[in-house]
């Protein structure tokens, strides 16, 4: 069943899913409502908009209406009416009941948005159903005719999952304050709720201890967040409906605690700080009372400024070696009947467990600390494969996924757009499907910085927000990029950089040279994925980001241009086509080595995309030559294919740790030209699924070996 209801045509709607038209308002929300009507009709905001809340008491009602006025006037231009307490007004704003005193995972969020040509209304049940609601309103801002208009609407509006986390890891590489409040700005935006605050690592311990002050004395080289921060950030994320659950990565992870506190290790130290990247084989030792009591006393501490129902205590990837070679560890496994470093590890996570239920905590962990003898209030993130999130589930622990949406993979928004937590066809009873809470992009940091985060997390995390928000079935991905491009520009106005830095990072490489040649490069690489950046060259925490790779994006506006162009020039009878579009492409691509070549000799920063720059000017001569061939309607020879296809080869190797966007869509024309005999025995839409498949199965493979 499809659970969107848009009141405008079929054709309108199907025209929605061709990136290039222009769509209504109401089909440029991100994430996709439940339910949305539109017939029609806009609500003017003009100087006398008038706005006002009424209904419950709950500060963040105000709060959030003054926000929404404020970035409406930036917009304007205009100052507005300020928001006052009343039950009339051109938009009234009404929350039935106060929220909790801590946002709860289960808390209603849901909200009803009602705007007619003469007055807009927004009700909800707790004040997150009035920030969620406002964000909506906001997104249905447009301009018309020359004056500001909120489309007129109805929508009533509530999460598929209740869990929608983003987690940001300050440890690896230092992220300040006004980082994490801009993401939290971006993520109200789109509806996530949880920031996931990856404390502590090998490379780091992120926060301050007034208990244990070694922690970050000895163990974050000054880089940490004092309590006062955190206690800001946490009402930030309060008011615009984010909850904050701390991770403290323990037992493994956990250079940075035994720096400043080696008797927790069941190594006797020193320990220095790790300015790699990998695992390590530091750990806690859990067969000791004092780690407890240590312990104690921080999550006490923790307890105190964290007020979230849950803390996250990290367990994944526990190297056992220092276990397996202490004789007083191997001692204590022998008493307690623990077989293995899994059992110990199951030992300690049920005595961390009771330390955190002290403190009225529940006790989150990575999927490796799922165990038998665990308790089922333990909630589980599944980020090794989707099996853990089914074996959580069946053993009756809530669980949250996360594989599948690791952005730091540098993989395009369409492949976690893809990944569901309850995808159709999962073999888990409805009882078992209810523990599946939700999920959690996760963007580890190895290789972001306050300056490129932003572009590492926007808008791809705004994919995983309409995943985890939106009805199963919104699933159209030409739909997404198309709505993705005008989230990026509402993402920008709230101050976030991923636009907005791109050409001046590339300019920065090229220095006084002119930037467009290189952009044009730049347009159509991406970094390498998933961890193979750290096995192509050494990294330490010290390594600047400022090479073409970090500015590289793991997504291509031209690129899936070309492809696009590429296939609907395909799709013509052969009789009528016409290659005008992708000729000038690929004579571009051609063009631009000529041009960029001396640039990037003289410009040592980016003088390793020399090859790339040769390559692109390959490519574009080999495109030029199918549609030559096309044109003629003389098939390729078989060597000559041969050929093509080993310089597609050779040009699909990573350098300078980047990748080439276009080469399934050329590998289509090589195909394509070389199969066109078929052309008489088939349709033209036979012919290309034909061709798609090819090319698809080579894109898998490829994948496939990456990973
Ligand atoms: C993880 O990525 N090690 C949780």
């Amino acid at each position: 069943m499809l659970a969107i209801v848009l009141g405008v045509s079929l054709a309108a709607a199907l025209e929605a899913a061709e990136p290039e038209r222009p769509a209504t308002p109401a089909q440029s929300l991100l994430p996709v409502p439940l339910h949305v009507e539109s017939d029609g009709g806009a609500l003017p905001i003009d100087r006398g908009f008038t706005t006002a809340w009424t209904g419950a008491d709950d500060p963040r009602v105000a709060a959030a209406l003054q926000r929404s006025v404020a970035r409406l006037e930036k917009r304007l231009g205009h100052p507005l009416p300020a928001p006052r307490r009343a039950a009339q007004a051109r938009l009234v704003v009404e929350a039935a009941s106060a929220g909790l005193p801590v946002q709860s995972v289960s808390e209603d969020e849901s909200y009803r948005l009602v705007v007619t040509p003469r007055e807009a209304r927004l009700t909800a049940a707790t004040p997150l159903g009035i920030v969620h609601g406002l964000a909506t309103f906001e997104q249905l801002v447009v301009s018309e005719g020359g004056r500001a208009v909120v489309t007129a609407v109805k929508i009533e509006d509530r999460p598929r999952f209740a869990w929608r986390g983003l987690l940001l890891d300050p440890c690896r590489r230092w992220e300040p304050v006004e980082v994490i409040t801009r993401t939290l700005d971006a993520m109200a935006a789109v509806k996530l709720n949880v920031l996931h605050w990856h404390l502590s690592e090998d490379q780091g311990f992120r926060i301050e201890s007034k208990r244990w002050p070694r922690l970050q004395e000895m163990g974050s080289e000054g880089h940490y967040y004092t309590q006062d921060q955190v206690r800001s950030v946490v009402a930030y994320a309060r008011e615009r409906g984010i909850r904050v659950v701390p991770e403290f990565d323990t037992p493994g992870h956990s250079t940075s605690w035994l720096v400043g506190y080696p008797e927790l290790g069941a190594f006797p130290g020193p320990f220095e700080l790790v300015r790699e990247w990998g695992i390590f084989d530091n750990v806690l030792d859990p067969t000791r009372d004092r780690l407890y009591e240590f312990l104690d006393a921080f999550f006490g501490e923790m307890a105190g400024l964290f007020p979230d129902e849950y803390v996250h205590i990290g367990g994944d990837e526990v190297m056992p070696r220092q276990w397996n070679a202490s004789l007083p560890v191997l001692d204590f496994m022998y008493q307690h009947r623990l077989r293995d470093a899994r059992d110990l590890q199951a030992y300690y996570n049920r005595r961390i467990n009771e330390v955190l239920a002290r403190h009225g905590k529940k006790m989150m962990g990575w999927d490796e600390v799922l165990h038998p003898d665990l308790p089922r209030s333990i909630l589980v993130q599944s980020w090794r494969g989707p099996e853990g999130l089914a074996q959580a589930a069946r053993q009756g622990c809530d669980t949250i996924l996360s594989d599948g949406y690791y952005l730091d993979h540098m993989l395009p928004a369409a492949q976690h757009y893809g990944v569901d937590p309850l995808p159709a066809g999962r073999n888990l009873s409805p009882e078992e499907s209810r523990h599946v809470l939700g999920g959690e992009a996760c963007m580890w940091g190895e290789f972001v910085t306050p300056e490129n985060i932003d572009a590492r997390l926007w808008p791809r995390a705004a994919a995983v927000a309409e995943r985890l928000w939106s009805p199963a079935e919104v699933k159209d991905v030409d739909d997404l990029y198309r709505r993705l491009e005008i989230q990026d520009r509402r993402l920008t106005d709230l101050g976030l950089t991923q636009v907005t830095s791109y050409t001046p990072r590339l300019q920065r490489l090229v220095g006084a040279h002119p930037v467009e040649p290189l952009q044009r490069l730049a347009d159509l690489v991406h970094p390498v994925r998933f961890y193979r950046r750290g096995h192509m060259r050494s990294y330490t925490t010290a390594t600047p980001l400022d090479r073409l790779v970090d500015v590289a994006r793991p997504d291509s506006a031209p690129a899936r241009a070309f492809r696009r162009a590429v296939d609907r020039l395909l799709l013509q009878p052969p009789a009528q086509r016409s290659d005008v579009e992708v000729r000038a492409t690929l004579t571009a691509w051609r063009d631009n080595h000529a041009v960029l070549d001396p640039i990037l000799a003289d410009s040592p920063q980016v003088a390793e995309a020399r090859t790339l720059s040769r390559d692109l000017q390959e490519l574009g001569s080999l495109g030029l030559r199918c549609l030559d061939g096309l044109a003629a309607g003389q098939a390729m020879a078989p060597e000559r294919q041969a050929e093509e296809e080993r310089l597609l080869d050779a040009a699909e190797r990573a350098r300078a740790e980047v990748e080439f966007w276009i080469i399934p869509s050329l590998r289509k024309l090589v195909l394509a030209t070389a199969r066109q005999a078929e052309l008489k025995t088939t349709s033209v839409e036979e012919w290309n699924a034909a061709l798609d498949a090819v090319v698809t199965r080579l894109e898998a493979q490829k994948l496939a070996r990456e990973r």
